[in-house]
């Protein structure tokens, strides 16, 4: 439809490489939605009458239901739209709808709204996924477990205690979402190819009417600009690096050595030759999806960081990494939370890996500590006790006051006195005397638990009423265009 200055046609295999109609289905209803603010806007600033006006958007009003079939013959979106508005209306009212803006204004316009959306969508499923995180934690404040650094035994703790780190770190995740959405929801439409237009529009009508908070205003940045998708897809790769590292943990933690936690059948696969298998490996794919959203990002900003400015054809290719971003990350959400609602908490193995170790030790040194021994002494009593343990193959609370009198001999604490702090010393005392900030302790796991829940209430109120500005601006808009057609 566009090809007047040039004498040719590109030959079919061509046309399919240039093409980017087939991924464009995913902003089908936004490019319809966005003709329709444009041509409403028109005709308010007659630059179209109200006949012109009435028949575009009729016809906008007919393929909005037609199922689309996305035909290779066409570049894009933005052409088969216009092409099949020119079909219903005839070129001489239709030939109109594209004035005064351009593809490159239009397909910013097209991204930013379903990113828009996405973004919705994902902070729903984020907050609900940490809703289920917290409820967990709520029933799991004295289900005792080893925490690991290095994967080895460090400090005694609670299975809430890991949970709520995650929601934390989820909290931060549905947050950077919450703010990029601002920076997401500003309109580039009028913007022309890359100057702006000597036309009489409104630039600041089709925002509101399409639901934007206000404008990418210079027309060079918003025609050329494409950091709101690598913030969008980057923030996504944060989340999904998120949800694989707790994927990990659920792995190692579902092995028979670990016996944690006990996927459900819904949520396992099973092996094509080993009969005894169940395998956890959608958490595998989480993982591995991760690494495909990693390289979404990396292909997005390579794209751009060589660009000279204003619109380039490289930039059609960013949507291919956009749409898998939205779509992964969605039902990652969604299927992590149902996992979580059905799995199985082994409380009793958890105890029994806190019960094995030396995981009192820390607890053991800060006692002594209390008594005015210097951490470093502490550190190097308890160290050589653990020692003996090992040596002896006993637990500590099985050493004896003559094993301890070596250690004790140059410090102010009796081998007596170490003997009794650490049969007093328990799992549950050591819990009971974690007051720190944040830590295992179970005042802690209270307090957390009932801020983190009066957050989620905020954040399910804030989401709610952004995707209904959405839709009551739509609403409005779709209102105009009855009112003309009419
Ligand atoms: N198909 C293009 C894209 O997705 C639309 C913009 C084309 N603009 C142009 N000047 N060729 O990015």
């Amino acid at each position: 439809m566009y090809r007047s200055r040039l004498s040719k046609n590109l030959d079919a295999h061509t046309l399919g490489y240039v093409s980017s109609v087939t991924e464009d289905s995913e902003i089908f209803q936004y490019d319809i939605l966005g003709s329709q603010a444009h041509t409403v806007m028109l005709f308010e600033n007659k630059i179209l009458t109200k006949k012109e006006a009435a028949k575009i958007l009729a016809a906008l009003e007919k393929i909005k239901k037609q199922k689309l079939t996305a035909k290779i013959q066409h570049e894009d979106i933005h052409e088969l739209v216009e092409s099949l508005v020119v079909k219903k209306t005839g070129s001489h009212i239709g030939g109109k709808m594209h004035t005064a803006r351009s593809r490159n204004d239009q397909v910013s316009l097209d991204i930013r709204m379903k990113i828009r959306d996405d973004i919705n969508t994902l902070c729903s499923n984020l907050i609900e996924l940490i809703d289920t995180l917290v409820s967990i934690a709520e029933k799991n404040q004295e289900t005792i477990m080893p925490l690991y650094t290095h994967l080895q035994q460090a400090q005694i703790g609670v299975f809430s205690h890991y949970l709520l780190a995650y929601a934390d770190a989820l909290f931060r995740d549905l947050d950077r979402l919450y703010v990029t959405y601002g920076r997401v929801n500003e309109s580039p439409l009028g913007s022309g190819p890359i100057g702006g237009t000597s036309l009489p529009i409104d630039r600041l009508s089709t925002a509101k009417m399409l639901g934007f908070k206000g404008l990418v205003e210079n027309t060079i940045d918003a025609t050329s600009g494409r950091d709101f998708v690598a913030e969008y897809v980057g923030t996504i790769a944060i989340l999904m690096t998120n949800m694989s590292r707790m994927a990990e943990d659920f792995i190692l933690w579902s092995s028979f050595e670990f016996s944690f936690l006990e996927l459900s059948d819904q949520f396992s696969s099973p092996s094509s030759v080993m009969p005894q298998k169940k395998n956890p490996d959608i958490l595998e794919l989480i993982r591995a999806k991760t690494a495909q959203i990693i390289g979404y990002q990396t292909s997005v900003l390579s794209i751009v960081k060589g660009l000279a400015s204003g619109y380039s054809r490289d930039l059609q290719q960013i949507k291919t990494s956009i749409w898998p971003t939205s779509s992964i990350s969605i039902s990652t959400l969604f299927i992590l939370n149902a996992m979580l609602k059905t799995m199985k908490v082994n409380k009793q193995k958890m105890r029994k890996a806190a019960d094995s170790g030396h995981l009192i030790a820390l607890d053991v040194a800060e006692h002594l500590v209390k008594r005015g021994i210097p951490f470093r002494t502490a550190h190097n009593i308890v160290g050589k006790l653990v020692q003996v343990a090992h040596d002896t193959n006993k637990p500590l609370v099985k050493l004896s006051i003559p094993q301890m009198k070596k250690l004790t001999k140059d410090s102010k604490i009796s081998a007596k006195e170490l003997h009794q702090i650490i049969q007093s010393t328990t799992l549950e005392s050591s819990l009971q005397g974690r007051i720190s900030l944040g830590s295992s302790g179970k005042r802690e796991q209270e307090r957390m638990i009932s801020v983190r829940k009066k957050k989620i209430l905020a954040y399910r109120i804030g989401i709610k009423k952004r995707s209904n500005q959405v839709d009551d601006a739509i609403q409005i808009l779709m209102k105009k265009v009855k009112a003309i057609i009419r």
